[in-house]
């Protein structure tokens, strides 16, 4: 498995962020030597993308001279047993384009290839904020694209070859769209700098750019961040708030007249109810609630289920467990047992489990052997296993504060 960190690719993260975070390109030489940069994608692991069926032409674009190529001059319908069945690349008409100058792009790498998915994880947990991953391979000697800017933060990671970047001072305008630029429209570049493998630059939101392939194949990576605004976050904050049923009614709104006393009157109470909300909204909690909705929001902060149930082996009665963070719903109990929901899946377990499962949601561990109180040590760590492999229970640090009964 490769795990990367954010710090591995720009270094002191907090003269990262204030210097450069969204305010000028950054330029950091060697932050990967050759070898770690080729495990997060190689050429030759691009040669098997392109051959695996499996992989959605919807992925892979061809552009040349700047200009997308229409996917149905590198793809075919895949037929089984005479139906049509998918969409599927043909390498060989990808290999011609390439050859004939075509810069071939693989978007959302980190769908399907795990070393670029453990990438955009750092990069997520980074800034809270979805981040996406794009490899170019683009043929020795030729430009990739035109000159334009991305609506997004961009770091560029260059993992095989060597490619020519000119870099213009960032418009300083947030505009939400992509923009290409004629030639010679934007004057003399700020930054003009030759790529090799393990190089990473950063380029803020709406820094024009263009690159261009040396004497060798060209490799690189892009990662793609789209940071949220204030407004974002604000907003975030009142969709919580405006959850509570104090806001659920639906007033009546509009009519013909030009006499809007009543709405007016009624939004100023829920104005000042809103206010009142926002008021009592501790800073540091909020910003902690909105940073992990962020990381957890991106796919790529997805759990490994099977390596998780891969390792668990037998609980031993000492061992400490606390609650996940998966939901449950503890029903009432019902002769002896308690009905328990979890993802979707209805289970009953004695009352004394269903005690514990309460004492931990307010935090704490218990000891898999007392789970179950005062039934048999091995009956209680069976009861323990299953709710661990269910998710319910997770291993806790040894030494982490036990509940109190
Ligand atoms: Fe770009």
């Amino acid at each position: 498995m490769t795990d990367w960190t954010f710090e591995e690719l720009v270094g002191d993260t907090e003269e990262f962020f204030s210097r450069h975070f969204g305010e000028r390109p950054m330029l950091r030489r060697g932050a990967l030597d050759a070898t770690r940069a080729r495990e997060l994608v190689s050429v030759g692991r691009l040669d098997d993308l392109v051959a695996m069926e499996t992989v959605h032409p919807a992925y892979i674009r061809v552009a040349r001279g700047g200009q997308g190529i229409p996917g149905k001059a590198y793809t075919r319908v895949a037929t089984e047993h005479g139906a049509a069945l998918t969409e599927a690349v043909v390498p060989e008409q990808v290999y011609e384009l390439f050859r004939s100058g075509g810069t071939v792009t693989w978007n959302y790498l980190h769908h399907f290839l795990p070393s670029a998915r453990h990438l955009v994880q750092a990069f997520t947990q980074a800034f809270a904020a979805p981040a996406e991953a794009v490899a170019f391979l683009t043929p020795a000697g030729h430009d990739g694209y035109a000159p334009h800017h991305d609506p997004v933060d961009v770091f560029v990671v260059q993992t095989e070859g060597t490619k020519r970047w000119r870099v213009w001072e960032p418009t300083g305008e947030r505009r939400s769209e992509p923009a290409t630029y004629p030639d010679g429209t934007l004057g003399e570049p700020a930054l003009e700098t030759t790529l090799h493998p393990g190089d990473v630059l950063y380029l803020p939101y709406g820094t024009p750019h263009a690159a261009a392939a040396g004497d060798l194949v060209s490799l690189h990576v892009s990662v793609t961040v789209t940071p949220r605004r204030w407004r974002d976050l604000l907003r975030e904050t009142v969709d919580a708030l405006t959850a509570d049923e104090e806001f659920a009614a639906v007033p009546h709104l509009g009519g013909t007249g030009t006499d809007h006393g009543p709405s007016a009157t009624a939004l100023a109470a829920k104005l000042t109810l809103l206010a009142e909300r926002l008021a009592q909204v501790a800073p540091a909690a909020e910003a902690a609630r909105l940073t992990t909705a962020g990381q957890e929001r991106a796919g790529a902060s997805r759990p490994r289920e099977f390596e998780r149930l891969a390792s668990l082996s037998g609980l031993s009665p000492h061992d400490p467990l606390r609650r996940s963070r998966i939901p449950v719903a503890i029903g009432p109990s019902d002769g002896g047992r308690t009905q328990l929901t979890v993802n979707g899946h209805t289970l009953a377990v004695p009352d004394a489990v269903a005690a514990t499962l309460r004492l931990l949601e307010g935090g704490g561990s218990v000891q898999a052997g007392e789970l179950l109180q005062g039934a048999p040590a091995p009956r209680s760590v069976r009861a323990a296993e299953s709710l661990t492999r269910l998710g319910l229970l997770e291993p806790a640090a040894v030494g982490a504060g036990s509940v109190d009964r």
